[in-house]
C-alpha cells in the first residue's frame, strides 16, 4: 500500500490551503490533517483529521502507524510576534516539534519532510537588498533564533542519518481562503480585511517598511514543487531563500486607494516594528531558481487585486449566507 501524507499545523494559515492542494493532487483519503484541536473547517473535514500535539511523541508515533505514513508537511510553530511573548513556549514548540519528526524520519518511519523556515532567519547585520542564500545570520527574535536552528539540524540530519528534508524560507505568506496569526507580516493580509469592512486601517508598522511577501498559491506551488523535486536537485539541506514580491504598508495601501478610493491608513509602529526592521526588504532566489526551476507568479500589483477580488466574493457569499 503506497504511504500517505500527514499535514501537521493543518488549521494554520498555510496548512488549510496546503490540505486542499495535496488532496486535491492525491486524493482526499491520502491526505491526513491534523492539529492541536478539533477543526471546524470544512476544507479540513473533508478528509481524515487527528488532534494530534507535535510535542506528544507517542501521539505522533501512533499517528504515523495508524496511516501508513511516509511523508510529513510539519507546519506546526508559534510565530515572530507571539513568540516575543512567550520565549519558552515557543523555542520548545518551533525546537522540539522539529525533532519529534526528524528523529521519526531518522528511524525511517517517515520518508520525507517538509518544514518551513522563514526570512526571519536573517537579522539586522544581514545585507538588507536581495539578500542572499548565503549571507551574515544573525536573529534577534525568538522566532529567527528557532528558525536558524531548525535549519541547521535540519541539515545535520540529512548529512548526518540521510533524512530527506526540504524547506522554504518563507516570506510573509498573503492569502484570502485562512486568516493569519501571530506574524509581523499578518498586517498585509488584515489591512485587505480592514479596507473592505471599514474603509481604514491602523498599521502596527511604519509606513516605508519594505518586507519580502508571497502569494499563498505561489507559497503553496513553491512547497509542492520541492517536495516533488528529485531528490538529486535538492542541493541546500537547509533551507532555500524563495522570493515573491517586496512592499512597504504604504505601497500596498496606494494599490488598495486604486481600487477603494475612500480608503485610509494611519500608522502606530509597536513592538513588530523592531522585528520588521531586523528583516530584509527584498531576498534573492537564485538557487531555488537553478536548482528545482522555482519562479513566482504574484507581483505586488496582482497580488492586491486578487486579494480584493476574492475577498469582495467571500464577504459577499458571507452576507448572502447570514441574511
Ligand atoms: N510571516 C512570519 C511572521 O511574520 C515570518 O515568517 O512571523
Amino acid at each position: 500500500m503506497q504511504g500517505k501524507t500527514l499535514v501537521i499545523g493543518a488549521s494554520g494559515q498555510i496548512g488549510i490551503e496546503l490540505v486542499t492542494a495535496l488532496r486535491t493532487k492525491h486524493g482526499h483519503q491520502q491526505v491526513v490533517a491534523s492539529d492541536i484541536r478539533v477543526s471546524e473547517s470544512p476544507e479540513l473535514n473533508d478528509g481524515p483529521f487527528e488532534v494530534l500535539n507535535v510535542l506528544n511523541m507517542d501521539e505522533l508515533e501512533r499517528i504515523v502507524d495508524k496511516h501508513n505514513i511516509t511523508e510529513v508537511y510539519h507546519l506546526a510553530a508559534m510565530l515572530s510576534a507571539t513568540s516575543e511573548k512567550n520565549p519558552e513556549r515557543a523555542w520548545d514548540l518551533n525546537m522540539n516539534g522539529l525533532f519529534h519528526v526528524l528523529d521519526l524520519a531518522k528511524h525511517q518511519k517517515i520518508k520525507k519532510v517538509f518544514w518551513p523556515s522563514s526570512i526571519a532567519v536573517f537579522g539586522p547585520s544581514t545585507p538588507k537588498q536581495m539578500t542572499p542564500q548565503y549571507t551574515v545570520m544573525e536573529p534577534n527574535s525568538v522566532y529567527g533564533i528557532s528558525k536558524l536552528a531548525g535549519e541547521r539540524w535540519c541539515e545535520y540530519y540529512h548529512e548526518k542519518f540521510g533524512v530527506d528534508v526540504r524547506s522554504l524560507r518563507y516570506p510573509g505568506l498573503i492569502g484570502y481562503k485562512s486568516d493569519p496569526g501571530g506574524g509581523t507580516t499578518d498586517y498585509a493580509v488584515d489591512i485587505f480585511h480592514q479596507a473592505l469592512e471599514k474603509g481604514s486601517y491602523q498599521c502596527f508598522l511604519s509606513e516605508n517598511t519594505m518586507l519580502p511577501m508571497m502569494m499563498m498559491d505561489d507559497a503553496i506551488r513553491a512547497t509542492i514543487s520541492i517536495m516533488e523535486a528529485p531528490a538529486e536537485q535538492i542541493k541546500i539541506r537547509s533551507s532555500y531563500n524563495v522570493a515573491g514580491c517586496s512592499f512597504t504598508p504604504s505601497e500596498l495601501a496606494q494599490l488598495i486607494k486604486e481600487q477603494i478610493p475612500e480608503f485610509s491608513i494611519t500608522y502606530e509602529p509597536d513592538f513588530r516594528q523592531k522585528i520588521a526592521d531586523s528583516w530584509p526588504g527584498s531576498i534573492d532566489d537564485s538557487e531555488a531558481r537553478a536548482h528545482w526551476n522555482w519562479k513566482a507568479a504574484y507581483d505586488t500589483t496582482k497580488l492586491a487585486d486578487t486579494m480584493i477580488r476574492e475577498l469582495r466574493h467571500k464577504k459577499k457569499a458571507e452576507t448572502l449566507v447570514t441574511r
